[in-house]
């Protein structure tokens, strides 16, 4: 679908439909309330232009605008468009940039099944909700496109038209055009990462195998000109990643490092980011077998990786003012005559040893190595993104993904990422006693400490591999899949969590080592 603002009212647009909103218990605008909460700006407008028909059904009680409501008005005539669609806000008190995306999505999805070919809409929030116009353009066009988000996999019938077509933002001030435009941009990058993101994250696990997801890097790569590289089996081996390659060996698919880098050039003038992502294709779990119920689920497992790859992506387009490298160490967790074994004990590339006793316990050890990997960019943060654990997954549910930090710093800018992302983190502690449950006979440290010693353990486990003041781990383990009860997030298959948080990072760190 097709985003771009058009100067004018959007009583006066010819689409297939016009979309206004409504804040919860607005009252009806002839009843003479003046407490502000009458349908104001717009959708005042194109209830004059209806002869009330919006006051009707508010008074009605049909609809009064809470969240995710959505109907559907008939002009006939009084205006040029052939429908309006009405989408809640929710109460003013609640309105957020999320509560945009939100009714975007909503909004489109009833365009979408009413096979408007051309929508219009106004940008929620740009008025009585106080957003800037370009905060309300891109909210509202991230909304309206991660909602109309469609997997369909390896189907071979055909595929339905995408519709809508195109979507207008209503302007209603001309001179406002150019921050319609930068908002709307930055909407389309930031959703075109997601899409990114969920398409590895739904692919099956026989098609997104590594050198799948270097080859997808490498497109998007061109596409928005970021620097990639894929590390083969030989050259992790020169680099000693012994911990990666303890993993990738039990696989005949072979695994890949993918190395993504925006603004390489500029590294010696800009701040330098890394983002890493853990990329297991498939995690059976190893000689460390899971159950075969809902092993299935673990074709996500590779969603950090996604993630980053998605991000960077979005940052490419959004060309933000950093050096940001993407690390994605990518390999299958598998079982067969080459697999690494519980009481195996192998060297990761700082030298570091680890006695293996879960071979379930996989994404740390492709972590540690790209970790140790990411000094090299000498960076001021570094952040990594993961289907870690289960025990992060009970511990906060499908909610919110657990935040590890070494840097309060580092941390702020994460939980306000976060928050403008509505991609929530909750921070959980590097308590220095779990140190103790990572103790090993045979090796330096051991790669789990059992399910029991919690998601603490695992986050101390990669600070093994860390020599750089400022790192973050995040687990998003519960988030992979199936989001609960959101318009632009589906409840099937892959949610993308992860790449408009890091990227949102990205834009904001590049803010503050500006000022
Ligand atoms: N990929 C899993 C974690 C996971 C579990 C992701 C559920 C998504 C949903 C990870 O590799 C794993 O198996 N972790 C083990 C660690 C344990 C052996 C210390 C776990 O959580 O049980
Ligand atoms: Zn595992
Ligand atoms: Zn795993």
């Amino acid at each position: 679908m097709n985003i771009k603002p058009i100067p004018g009212a959007i009583q006066a647009s010819d689409a297939d439909a016009i979309i206004v909103n409504l804040f919860q218990d607005a009252q009806p605008f002839w009843n003479g309330h003046s407490d502000g909460t009458q349908p104001g700006g717009a959708t005042k407008a194109v209830d004059q232009s209806l002869d009330g028909a919006i006051s009707d059904l508010i008074s009605g009680g049909d609809f009064s605008g809470k969240a995710d409501q959505v109907a559907v008005l008939y002009p006939r005539g009084a205006i040029p468009a052939r429908r309006v669609i009405l989408v809640g806000l929710g109460p003013r008190e609640k309105f957020n940039v999320d509560v945009v995306r939100r009714a975007a999505a909503r909004a489109i999805q009833k365009a979408r099944d009413l096979k408007a070919g051309r929508v219009a809409t106004v940008l929620h929030g740009a008025g009585a909700g106080e957003l800037s116009i370009e905060e309300a353009a891109q909210a509202t066009a991230e909304g309206s496109l991660l909602g109309l988000y469609d997997y369909r996999g390896q189907k071979t019938d055909d595929a339905p038209e995408p519709l809508p077509k195109s979507l207008e933002l209503a302007i209603f001030d001309e001179g406002d055009v150019p921050a319609a435009q930068r908002g709307a941009e930055a909407g389309r990058a930031i959703a075109a990462g997601v899409a990114l993101t969920r398409d590895l994250v739904n692919l099956p696990p026989n098609i997104c195998t590594p050198a799948y997801m270097a080859q997808a890097a490498a497109e998007m790569a061109e596409e928005v000109g970021l620097r990639v590289e894929a590390l083969e089996r030989k050259q992790m081996e020169a680099l000693k990643m012994g911990a990666l390659l303890a993993v990738a060996q039990g696989s005949d698919t072979p695994p890949r490092f993918i190395i993504l880098e925006h603004n390489g050039d500029r590294a010696s003038e800009l701040d330098s980011i890394v983002l890493v992502g853990k990329g297991v294709t498939f995690d059976t779990g190893g000689y460390s077998l899971k159950p075969k119920e809902g092993m299935g689920r673990m074709k996500a497992d590779m969603a950090g990786a996604g993630a980053v790859i998605g991000a960077m992506y979005a940052i490419g387009a959004l060309d933000v003012d950093l050096h940001v490298v993407g690390l994605a160490p990518a390999a299958d967790n598998m079982i067969g005559s080459h697999a690494y074994r519980p009481q195996e004990v192998v060297t990761a590339s700082n030298g570091v040893t680890i006695e293996i006793n879960s071979t379930d316990a996989e994404g740390r050890m492709l972590l540690a190595d790209a970790l140790v990997y990411a000094a090299r960019f000498q960076p001021a943060a570094v952040v990594d993104i993961a289907t870690l654990t289960g025990a992060c997954a009970t511990a906060l549910g499908r909610v919110a993904a657990g935040l590890f930090s070494t840097d309060d710093g580092l941390r702020d800018v994460l939980l306000s990422a976060a928050d403008a992302s509505a991609e929530k983190l909750w921070p959980l502690p590097l308590f220095p006693e779990y140190e103790k449950t990572l103790e090993s006979q045979t090796a330096d440290i051991r790669n789990s400490a059992g399910i029991r010693a919690g998601v603490g353990s695992s986050a101390t486990f990669l600070k093994h591999f860390v020599s750089y003041p400022a790192w973050a781990h995040v687990d998003m383990a519960g988030l992979a899949l199936e989001a609960k009860d959101n318009p632009y997030v589906p409840g099937k298959g892959a949610t993308g969590f992860g790449a408009r948080l890091l990227t949102e990072f990205a834009r904001q760190w590049a803010q503050s080592s500006r000022e």
